[in-house]
């Protein structure tokens, strides 16, 4: 990733907050992810595991963290571990870190070398020590087979103080990392300008008879050329009954006339993530047909855009926008008042045409940290992203914008992209 350039001051204030909520007498412990091996010499890009960068803004590997608030040992209340100098490795890949440098980034003033981490931790367990935190990400919808470097390390630790007690940390930071700070907000808000420049492109790029990675490959022109680091997720880029499928990545298919075309993209930025929707007419104009069906959804995400507000909850407006939509698929006639009055409760009729949630946090994660049942409170940034998903007629409509909860309206991270159906064919027939 290019060099964040994130005041130290965030990372500190992120590990003051973790710290007043560990009890007397534990340290917490962390590790950095490890390159993920392809082939040969070669590794996938490597992304810091989302909570180690929250803690120390270190987006390096073989690295560890240890925090251990009430320790009489000053220095080693915050110790950050870094790799060690190797000349070999810095031949190969490049400059390395060093402890200055960390100590800059991280704003903690112990820095040690990795080799240092378990010699360390022996002195702090065992003096004083009765609880070990352990970090694992946790995500409800998470599946993970593979064995991570965070499985890894917590087993290890395990084995090496069998008779401690042990605690976990992602309640706290998932309850933390909801709550964006201003630098948060700020990094957002330019990841966001990022992905608004690379959809205006798209806007003036997508022709009939252009592929749909022809049309990726604009918008990653335009997030490198704007410094982000690349996508926050799979780009979707879905031309005519691809854009009825959720999750859609190929983008390998043409894009013919008279189709519509469904973006879901979004640039990764200092860490943080955008995520925006937007559907437009491949060539330029929107059928009557295509107009009804996508001035339904935008009517919705408007009314629904106004439950963005404290106390809302994502639940509500799940539940706000599968009533509302199924009055507009009523409309579209889709089904009628009569089909929905017999209907089964448990499989209700909208769910053939609208299969998702509404809403999630984002932030480091595209998916974040997220507690669903937590109501909202001002510096929560979730998306709202209401769609129809027609298969029979190849019609797949999704919008999406991050909004900001305040005190009063909520902000839009995407204010001013267009949205309307006259300003996607304005901006497309320039
Ligand atoms: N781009 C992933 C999502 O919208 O949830
Ligand atoms: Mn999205
Ligand atoms: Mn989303």
């Amino acid at each position: 990733m290019m060099k964040t350039n994130i005041p130290n001051s965030l990372f500190i204030r992120n590990r003051a907050n973790l710290m007043a909520r560990l009890p007397e007498k534990s340290v917490a412990v962390f590790t950095a992810n490890e390159p993920m091996p392809r082939n040969g010499d070669q590794f996938y890009p490597f992304r810091q595991q989302s909570d180690f960068f929250y803690l120390t803004g270190i987006d390096a590997e073989n690295a560890f963290l240890i925090l251990s608030p009430n320790n009489p040992t000053e220095q080693y209340r915050e110790v950050l571990f870094i790799e060690p100098y190797d000349e070999v490795k810095a031949t190969w890949q490049g400059e390395m870190m060093d402890n200055k440098q960390a100590k800059e980034i991280s704003g903690i003033e112990t820095v040690k070398s990795s080799d240092e981490f378990y010699a360390v931790l022996n002195d702090i367990a065992l003096t004083g020590c009765d609880t070990i935190f352990m970090n694992t990400y946790e995500y409800p919808k998470y599946e993970c087979n593979v064995e991570t470097i965070q499985h890894r390390f917590v087993k290890k630790i395990k084995e090496l103080y069998p008779l401690h007690q042990f605690g976990r940390t992602a309640p706290i930071l998932n309850e933390l990392r909801m709550i964006k700070s201003k630098e948060e907000f700020d990094i957002t808000q330019d990841a966001c300008n990022i992905t608004a420049k690379a959809f205006r492109r798209c806007l003036e790029t997508v022709k009939p008879n252009r592929y749909e990675y022809q049309i990726q490959a604009e918008i990653e022109y335009i997030f490198k050329l704007n410094n982000a680091s690349g996508h926050a997720y799979a780009p979707i880029v879905a031309g005519g009954k691809n854009g009825c499928c959720l999750h859609y990545s190929k983008n390998d298919d043409i894009l013919n006339d008279g189709d519509l075309l469904l973006f879901d993209i979004g640039c990764e930025y200092k860490n943080y993530s955008s995520d925006l929707s937007r559907t437009i007419p491949i060539n330029g104009k929107f059928t009557e047909r295509q107009k009804e069906c996508y001035s339904a959804v935008l009517r919705v995400m408007k009314e629904i855009t106004k439950l963005y507000k404290v106390g809302g909850t994502i639940n509500e407006i799940n539940q706000t926008t599968y009533r509302l939509m199924e009055q507009e698929m009523i409309k579209l006639g889709l089904f009628t008042a009569e089909d929905v009055a017999k209907q089964d409760p448990d499989h209700p009729l909208y769910r053939k045409y609208l299969m998702h949630g509404m809403s999630h946090h984002i932030g480091l994660d595209v998916h974040d940290s997220v507690d669903k049942y937590k109501p909202f409170q001002p510096g929560m940034i979730l998306t709202c992203e209401p769609g129809i998903y027609i298969r029979e007629e190849g019609i797949g409509i999704r919008i999406e914008n991050d909004l900001l909860i305040t005190e009063g309206e909520p902000v839009n991270l995407f204010e001013g992209l267009p949205i309307e159906i006259e300003e996607i064919e304005a901006a497309m027939n320039k």
